[in-house]
Parts: C-alpha cells; structure tokens; sequence
C-alpha cells in the first residue's frame, strides 16, 4: 500500500515538474535551432534539411521505410548520391564527450556497476570514448563540441546538403525567415552576409543546431521506461539491480524470479521487466548500453559513447558501392573500417594519437547508438533499419544476430537464408567482439521480451 501511494505521489510529481515541452517552450536559441534544422533552403539545390534524414516522427532517422529496407543510406540533395551510411538517430546525442582514450571498462553489468571515471585498471582497459558519427570522426577536437562540430558536416558534404562552401550556408541563413531571430540570439552584427570571414557564423550556425539537439523537444524522456525509472529511482530501487534470477531454459513456469517483484507496477508490463532483466544480465546489452542515469541524474542514455565490432555483416544493397570513383575510389571492395579507419587519417599527435597500434585495434568499430526510440515508426508496416549500415531490417533479426552470430553456420551459395538459419561472414573480421555476444543462449520467449522491453523505449 504504501508502495502504491509513493508510485502515484511520485508520479504526480513526475507530471508537475517535468511536462513534456512543445515548441513554444523552446529558448530562443532553441528555436533558432530548430529553424535551421528543418529549413529545406539550406541545400544545393533546395529542397534537403537535416530532418530529411533525421525525422522525429521516425525516432529521428531516415524516413523513407523502402530505403531502409534495401540499402538504409538515404539520398542527398542530388537524389543520385548516396552515402555510405544508415543515419543513426540525432537525438540524446548531446552527450557523448570530446573523443578522448578513457576507460574501456567492458565488464557485465559494467555500465551499472563499474564507475570506472578514466581510471584504468585491468577491468578497464584504455579505449576511446566520445565523438560524433558512427566512427567518431566529428571528434569536438576543433570546436570543443562534438554535436556541432558534426552540424558542420552534412552542409558541405557533396552526397548530403552539398553546398559549395560555409559561405553560401551562412547567405541562405542571412535571407531567411529566422534571420532576426539569429541576430537576437547572437546580436545585431552577428549575420552580417558582407563579413569576410564567415567561419564564426558557421560555428554559430552549428551551435544552434546543438542547442536545438540538446533541448528537451528532442530529447523529452518521456517513454514508458522513463515513466518506470522515475517511479524506480522515487521507489529507492536500483534498475541496474533488476535480474531475472534463475531462467532455466525458457520463462514458464510462472513466478517472476529474481528480484523482478519489487519493480512490479511501476510502468513496465511483466514482460517487459523480464526484458528489462535479461538485457541486464544474460544477454549483456547493457554493458554496452549503459543503463546508468545520465548526467544530471537523468535516465539512462542506454550507450557507452565507445567503439565495438559486433561482427556486422556487409549490407550488400548499400548503394554506395556504386557511387562514382571520385566519392568512392574503391567502388565494390569498399570497406567500413569504422573508428580505426578514421584515426589513420589523423597525424600523430593531434588529439588522439594516430599510433598504427591504435588504428589497428580499433578497425571494424562503430560507436554503440542510443536505444531510445529504436523501435519508433510511423505505422506497423514501416520497415526500419539497424546497425550501421542498416543490414538488419528488425529487432528480431538483430536480436537473433547477438543471440546467433557464433552458433549458426557461416552462409554459403547453396544453402541458408542469410540472417535466419546462417550468418554472412563479418564485414571486418578484426577485433570482432566475441565476450559479449555471438552465443548468449537466449531462449526464443526471452529474445522476445528483449524486444518487448526496447519498445518500452518509445517517447510518447
Ligand atoms: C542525406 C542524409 C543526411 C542529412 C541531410 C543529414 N544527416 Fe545527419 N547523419 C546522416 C548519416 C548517414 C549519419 C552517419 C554518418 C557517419 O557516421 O558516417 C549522420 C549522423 C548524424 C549525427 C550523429 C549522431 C551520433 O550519435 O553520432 C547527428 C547528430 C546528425 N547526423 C545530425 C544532422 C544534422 C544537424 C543535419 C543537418 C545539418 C544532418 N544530420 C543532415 C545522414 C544525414
Ligand atoms: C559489445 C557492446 C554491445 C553489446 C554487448 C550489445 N550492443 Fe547493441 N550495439 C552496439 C554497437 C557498437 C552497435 C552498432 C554496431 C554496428 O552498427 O556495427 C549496436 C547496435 C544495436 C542496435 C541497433 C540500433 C540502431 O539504431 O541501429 C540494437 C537494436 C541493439 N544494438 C540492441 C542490443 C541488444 C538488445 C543487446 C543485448 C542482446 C545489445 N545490443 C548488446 C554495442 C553493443
């Protein structure tokens, strides 16, 4: 009884202090933000804004569902053109550091129970932590912030936005509806289109955006899960503590096991809490998608802003093997070395050091995306795409991936469907993680309450 009268008081506090807010809510360089992010100006030719490949209604990624079923990379403003990559989601990506060598603490239960810091220990081996990007390239190393240093990219880049350069960017925004608003943020000689060196404007361009990235439209936490972890957190209960006790083999025999009781009733469905324990313990998702609060006490992120190879096959549909020479000089032999293939672009001693030992073992990995709004989609039918190159068309296939990758045989030309009875071989087959994942024995009821539990993750 008592618990009852806390969950609904904490819940009434809940619905007080933290309302969901609109648009009209936003601060001024929020909206300014906001503007620039939707404007369909800010491409060559027009017609392209960051939400082409970033919409809400999508959890923030690509939008097109006969896409992400085939290659997942979206077009750019020339619609030929194509990138190499699935968008992974803009929001709660305000977060992740400046890239820097922190603690790879890797761990079960890491995210919850090791406060590594940058500590390093034999638990906590050094790793790169932070950056923008599925290999961490926009690094926050120029512009001290890693969210708008990426918002300088995808103006520029000839297969996104594809403006020419900074300068006719900064004239669109000079001749836009908002451009008041820019001046009242920034002051009155902030946009003047005569200024020779348009860099600051740039930067001040990108540091809206991240604002906007930042704001709490974007980033409202406001699923049922974060309904469930404000009642936990009000309750004095730990979520990283939720286990699932003994499975056995499957999950009948009725009984919650664990100590899953004293999380009932907080928001979650018994299934869901089931979900919830397993991606705690046996399936180690959250060593990796941390499900530690985030900063200010907030609810989990649900990453590690850290670098691993799951093993990802080759997304054969990618259209961007077949991109000119002159964006792709590989063509067909292309490969996504990820965070290893970004560092051996950078000269040694800029930031991060670009040792070949460093490039080498951080070849074939990607930065672990949120898992908030995963399962987020327009309609029932809308197809969307997972990892970074958008190979998984489901949950329940990428979920089968973790659970399957080392037990399944390797595909062949004669037998199998790729992706259910057989796994296509890795598309790097270097530093593949092979501690956390490929064989975790999950029981087919207990994949399902995995996904179950990441459709708990929806904001309303
Ligand atoms: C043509 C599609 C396209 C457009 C337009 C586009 N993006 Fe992206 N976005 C992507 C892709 C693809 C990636 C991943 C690229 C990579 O990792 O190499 C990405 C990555 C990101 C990320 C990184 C998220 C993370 O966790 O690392 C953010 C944030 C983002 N975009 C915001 C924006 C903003 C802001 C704009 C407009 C200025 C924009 N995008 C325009 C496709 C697009
Ligand atoms: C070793 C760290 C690690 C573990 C363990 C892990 N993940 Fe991931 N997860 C990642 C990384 C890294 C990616 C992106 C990989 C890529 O695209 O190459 C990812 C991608 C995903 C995606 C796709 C998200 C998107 O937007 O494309 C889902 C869904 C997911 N993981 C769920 C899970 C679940 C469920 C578990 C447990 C069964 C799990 N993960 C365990 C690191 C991990």
């Amino acid at each position: 009884m008592r618990n009852v009268c806390g969950v609904m008081l904490a819940a009434m506090i809940f619905a007080l202090a933290v309302p969901v807010r609109g648009a009209e809510a936003l601060s001024p360089i929020e909206r300014l933000g906001r503007a620039i992010f939707f404007d369909t100006n800010l491409s060559r030719p027009a017609g392209q804004s960051c939400a082409a490949c970033h919409a809400p209604e999508v959890g923030w990624t690509g939008p097109d569902s006969a896409i992400n079923a085939a290659g997942a990379v979206m077009p750019g403003a020339i619609s030929t053109r194509f990138g190499n990559r699935k968008p992974p989601s803009s929001a709660y990506a305000g977060e992740s550091p400046i890239l820097h060598v922190g603690c790879g603490c890797l761990m079960p239960n890491c995210g919850c129970s090791c406060a590594c810091g940058d500590g390093m220990s034999d638990t906590c081996p050094p790793a790169l932590v932070g950056g923008m990007f599925w290999d961490g390239r926009a690094t926050g190393w120029m512009i001290g912030d890693p969210l708008a240093e990426q918002a300088m990219a995808p103006f520029l880049n000839p297969l996104e936005q594809n403006n020419p350069n900074e300068r006719f960017v900064c004239l669109s925004v000079s001749n836009a509806s908002y451009a008041d608003l820019f001046r009242e943020v920034w002051g009155p000689d902030s946009l003047d289109p005569a200024t020779r060196d348009v860099g600051p404007i740039y930067e001040l361009i990108a540091l809206s955006i991240a604002a906007y990235e930042r704001s709490p439209e974007v980033n409202p936490f406001s699923s049922r899960f974060d309904t469930f972890w404000r009642n936990a957190v009000a309750n004095g209960l730990d979520v990283c503590a939720i286990t699932p006790g003994n499975m056995g083999g499957g999950m009948g025999g009725g009984g919650m096991g664990g100590n899953m009781e004293a999380y009932r009733g907080l928001g979650l469905s018994d299934m869901e809490l089931m979900g919830l324990a397993l991606f705690n313990t046996k399936g180690n998702c959250s060593v990796c998608h941390w499900l530690t609060p985030g900063p200010g006490n907030s609810p989990p992120l649900f990453t590690d802003f850290r670098y691993h190879n799951l093993g990802v096959p080759r997304n054969p549909e990618n259209p961007f093997y077949d991109m000119p020479r002159v964006f792709n000089p590989d063509g067909d032999e292309w490969v996504d070395l990820g965070l290893g293939g970004f560092l051996a672009t950078i000269p040694d001693g800029i930031g991060a050091p670009g040792s070949s030992e460093l490039v080498i073992e951080n070849l074939g990995k990607h930065k672990t995306p949120t898992l908030r709004n995963v399962d987020k989609r327009p309609y029932a039918e809308f197809v969307k795409a997972y990892g970074h190159n958008g190979y998984f068309k489901s949950l329940m296939s990428i979920v089968h991936f973790y659970n399957t990758r080392d037990i399944l045989p390797v595909c062949t030309d004669g037998g199998g469907i790729p992706g259910v009875d057989c796994w296509p071989p890795p598309e790097v087959p270097l530093n593949v993680n092979t501690d956390l994942l490929g064989n975790l024995g999950l029981t087919e009821p207990q994949g399902m309450a995995i996904i179950m539990f990441m459709k708990a993750l929806t904001d309303a």
